[in-house]
This record gives C-alpha cells, structure tokens and sequence, in this order.
C-alpha cells in the first residue's frame, strides 16, 4: 500500500511530522532522489569576493527552504482533508530536494548554514500548523502565495549570481520552475487569493529572513 493510499491517525501523523522535523534539521532530508542539476555542470572563474557573496545567497535560499518544510509540516498536521494533507508530505519531499541541492552548493561555496535555522523553522511550522487549522481553502491558498513570493525572490538572486557560477544558477533555476509548479498545483487545487495585508505581512516576513541570514 502506498504512503498516500495508507490511513493514519492523529499519533501517527505526529509521529511522521517529528522524524521529518529531525531529518530536516540535522540536514539529512528524505529526497525525491532526483539528481543535483549542477551535476556535472563546470564552473568559471570566481574571484573570492563572488564565492562568498553566492555562498551566502545559497544560505539564504537554505534557510528558505528549512522555511517551507516547517509550512509544509505544520500544515499536514492540520490539513482537514487526506487529499491535502498527502499533497502537503509530497511538496515537503520536493522542498526537500531544494534543501539537498542548496547544501551542496553552500559547501562546494565554502560557506556554511545560518545559526538561527531553528527558530525560522519553528515559526514557520507553527505559521503552517494555524493557516491548516483555517481550513484547506486557505491553507492551499497560503501556499500558492508562497510559492508566488519565492520564485519572485529566486528571479532576483539569479539577476545577482554572475554567469561564470552556472552550477549556482542551475540549481535555482530549477528550483525556481518548481515552485512555480508547486504554486500553479495548489490553485489548481482550489487555494484560495489572500488578502492584501497578508501578502504584505508575508513579504515583510521574507525580507527580515533574508537580511538576517545574509550575515548570521
Ligand atoms: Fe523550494
Ligand atoms: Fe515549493
């Protein structure tokens, strides 16, 4: 029987959320096992400036990933209907890839991930767990708007990643096709349009994530 098709109870649910959890923040995430884009890929000439500069773009989008699996993972916990909840794991898996991929590349950079992973974590998750309690209406439109905002943001670090790193641009070129795929499922699903001022709290939210991890 397949992990969608199985029936799981509340224990169980939390059991899974907390393995993932885990998983997630001692940086050993369950994958879709697809392959690293920048594999095989050669990079240019870097100077040290633009390692650094790149590395801590990547550190960025690590921790915008670490973000979206805390979303995703408290929304399955919430999440009404099975549909939803299945849909929110397999976009968490997928989410997890981005996570592997960014990781290897902050590495590969020679930079390393922020300090303050746990705390985005934890409150993204307990931002997941109250947009699911809403219902899954707004649950997936909260999604959709997710993914809206992160491939904007994705756009604008690939204007900043000079052509010589194409390993880089890979990656979040790749990411980016995904989570405009994530976004265009979760409407196509029923989510629904936020609110202005949520989107705005949201883009609020973003920009002191992103200027926080740019240096610690
Ligand atoms: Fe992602
Ligand atoms: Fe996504």
């Amino acid at each position: 029987m397949s992990d969608t098709a199985r029936h799981y109870n509340a224990t169980d649910r939390c059991l899974h959320i907390i393995d993932q959890v885990i998983q997630t923040l001692s940086g050993q995430p369950k994958t879709t096992g697809r392959d690293n884009p920048a594999r095989g890929v050669p990079e240019g000439n870097l100077t040290a400036a633009e390692r650094a500069h790149h590395a801590r773009l990547m550190r960025i989008n690590h921790t915008g990933e670490i973000c979206a699996q805390g979303l995703y993972q408290g929304q399955a916990l919430t999440a009404r209907s099975t549909a939803t909840q299945a849909a929110m794991q397999q976009a968490a898996a997928e989410e997890n890839d981005h996570l592997a991929w960014c990781d290897q590349r902050i590495r590969q950079l020679g930079g390393r991930h922020s300090y303050l992973n746990p705390l985005w974590f934890a409150g993204s998750f307990a931002l997941g767990a109250s947009a699911g309690a809403l219902g899954d209406r707004w649950s997936l439109g909260f999604v959709a708007e997710t993914e809206r905002q992160v491939e904007g943001h994705l756009g604008r670090h690939l204007d900043q990643i000079t052509p010589a790193d194409q390993p880089t641009r890979c990656i979040l070129a790749q990411m980016q096709a995904d989570e405009t795929a994530h976004g265009a499922e979760a409407r196509a699903q029923g989510g629904a349009d936020l609110p202005l001022p949520i989107q705005l709290a949201m883009q609020a939210a973003s920009r002191l994530m992103t200027h926080t991890v740019y240096y610690c």
